[in-house]
């Protein structure tokens, strides 16, 4: 199926450029589509360097870095995936952004392209009611980094057909992949259960129960978590913990998820972890 099924991944930011990795290393001809150019020149750079660390591990041969990248097609035009069976959206986590490139595509793609959103919090369903094809909507969620982790939680709605799921169930394998399904609610299972472990871990600091370091040592030793929560959030950025506090936050008026004040004010100072240099911890 590999060869005639045809993939395209709205954005080739982090996530963009490790499913678009995954897709073509699968053998699907893969369309990678990103508003900025040089953006694209970056996720072919990553991907180039990514398949040569697999070569360097000897997981691939030089021979699939090769047919992988042949399987690849990088553009700035929306309307190529007009005939694609599977459009996979990963551009920035801005409902309004999604909405409006998903009518965008309803228009533009045949009526048979399933559509997925890669987004880690903002409701699935939403989306999917803001298209003409409910029944053929998911949430495919893919974990950082796409080309290691195994899990793709694969989100359903109440409109989401059992042929849509199938299918995305069976590409996720080919991808070879573990997905594993959920329904939509707010933070699926994933992000329901780890970002509250990362705000209390901040209210942890903020209350003084322990310094960073030992609260990180306490989560990595005792529970065998590769990372501890707040050098998590660090990675993941802080402002990403926040807006998907938020998400839980409103979507069930719980006070239990009431991002922490140290959380909120960090963001506020612009320390929003590895990618501003300065978190939890300090990053050259
Ligand atoms: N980063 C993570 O660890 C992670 C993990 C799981 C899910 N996600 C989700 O994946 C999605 C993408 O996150 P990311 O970290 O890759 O973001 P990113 O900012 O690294 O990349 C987004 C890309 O989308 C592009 N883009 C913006 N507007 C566009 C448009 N109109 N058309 C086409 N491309 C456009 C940008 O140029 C950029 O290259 C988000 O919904 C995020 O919540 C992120």
């Amino acid at each position: 199926m590999n060869n005639e099924f045809k993939i395209a991944v709205i954005g080739s930011g982090t996530m963009g450029n490790g499913i678009a990795h995954v897709s073509a290393q699968s053998g699907f001809k893969t369309l990678l589509i990103d508003i900025d150019e040089n953006q694209l020149k970056k996720a072919l750079e990553a991907i180039d360097i990514n398949l040569d660390r697999q070569i360097k591990k000897k997981n691939i041969s030089q021979d699939e870095k090769i047919n992988t990248l042949n399987n690849l097609e990088l553009t700035t035009d929306l309307k190529k995936c007009s005939d694609s069976d599977l459009v996979i959206e990963a551009v920035p986590e801005k409902y309004d952004l999604k909405v409006s490139i998903f009518k965008k595509l309803d228009k533009i793609c045949d009526q048979k392209t399933i559509f997925a959103s890669n987004t880690s919090s903002i409701s699935i369903s939403d989306l999917g009611n803001k298209t003409k094809r409910a029944t053929k909507f998911i949430g495919m969620h893919f974990m950082n980094p796409v080309p290691i982790m195994k899990l793709v939680e694969v989100i359903n709605t109440m409109h989401t057909s059992e042929q849509t799921t199938k299918k995305i169930i069976e590409i996720s394998e080919l991808m070879k992949k573990i997905p594993i399904q959920c329904n939509d609610y707010p933070g699926f299972v994933s992000n329901r259960i780890l970002m509250p472990m990362i705000n209390e871990a901040i209210f942890c600091l903020e209350q003084n129960v322990a310094t960073k370091e030992s609260i990180d040592g306490i989560m990595k030793l005792g529970m065998s978590h590769p990372m501890g929560p707040l050098q998590l959030a660090d990675f993941i950025g802080l402002d990403v913990c926040l807006d998907i506090m938020e998400v839980l936050w409103n979507g069930f008026n719980d006070s239990k998820y009431r991002p922490c004040a140290l959380l909120k004010s960090m963001v506020s100072s612009g320390l929003l972890g590895k990618k501003t240099g300065r978190g939890f911890y300090t990053y050259d």
